[in-house]
């Protein structure tokens, strides 16, 4: 990567991990498969962001939708998140990660909630990459929530600022960019509050076959884009 790139590095990156499903039947494997060979790739993403220096980092894992599921997926899913948190986090809360987790995570499997719980306060005082995990998310769940919390607070004076404050991602910024892999071009419920600008990638890979080179290419495609936010074309 040029000087010239490194310039228009992204400072939050966002996953859409589609496509574990389709890795599996293709290998007439269960979905089950996809999903923990998808795990493996967020852990190779993770990786490569680190060592590129993006800022933050924010994986949708379950959306509200995602309760659909046969009953048998869902459970395999979080018994994977549980563990995911009490293995892998733990060594990001080593190398100094901000892990966290954005979504409706009462819902959740004790197990799950407990796993969260500890792998949050672990990471508490970190001021590394943030590594953030959307988990029962959903982009209008949350911005109703924020809606209940202004109502609530009783302020009248309601301005962008204040919705912002009550998303999930407070004081965090907004995804410069926002992958989605195995093809589908929908946002799925996913940041619609924070999706306002930004770039959009689109990738034909499945989620388990990301790694590295899927990052360089994304990279790479985002410094080629010229964000306007409504201005003029930028001269030069
Ligand atoms: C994404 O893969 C993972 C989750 C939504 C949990 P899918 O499970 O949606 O895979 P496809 O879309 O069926 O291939
Ligand atoms: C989006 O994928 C949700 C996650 C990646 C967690 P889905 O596979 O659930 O989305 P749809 O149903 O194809 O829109
Ligand atoms: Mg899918």
């Amino acid at each position: 990567m040029s000087a010239g790139d490194r310039g228009k590095l992204p400072s939050h990156v966002a996953f859409i991990m589609d496509g574990n499903g389709r890795w599996a039947k293709k290998r007439m494997l269960p979905r089950k498969m996809g999903h923990r060979q998808g795990v493996k790739a967020l852990e190779r993403v993770v990786d490569a962001c680190a060592e590129r220096g993006i800022g933050m980092v924010t994986f949708y894992a379950f959306s509200t939708e995602n309760w659909a599921r046969p009953q048998e997926e869902i459970d395999a899913l979080f018994d994977m998140v549980a563990e995911f948190a009490d293995t892998r986090m733990t060594e990001y809360v080593r190398r100094g990660f901000r892990v966290m987790f954005m979504g409706e995570l009462s819902a959740l499997p004790d197990k799950t909630k407990d796993a969260i719980a500890r792998i949050s306060a672990a990471a508490k005082d970190n001021t590394g990459m943030i590594v953030n995990i959307a988990l029962n998310y959903g982009g209008r769940d949350e911005i109703l929530r924020a809606v209940r919390t202004v109502v609530g607070s009783g302020v009248k004076d309601v301005d962008e600022q204040t919705l912002s404050d009550c998303m999930y991602t407070a004081g965090l910024p907004d995804p410069d960019v926002i992958v989605r892999s195995s093809g589908e071009k929908r946002l799925s419920n996913f940041m619609l509050w924070q999706a306002a600008y930004s770039e959009f990638v689109f990738m034909d890979d499945m989620w388990p076959d990301f790694g590295a080179e899927q990052v360089d290419a994304v990279l790479k495609e985002y410094a080629s884009r010229d964000r306007r936010y409504g201005s003029v074309k930028r001269i030069g």
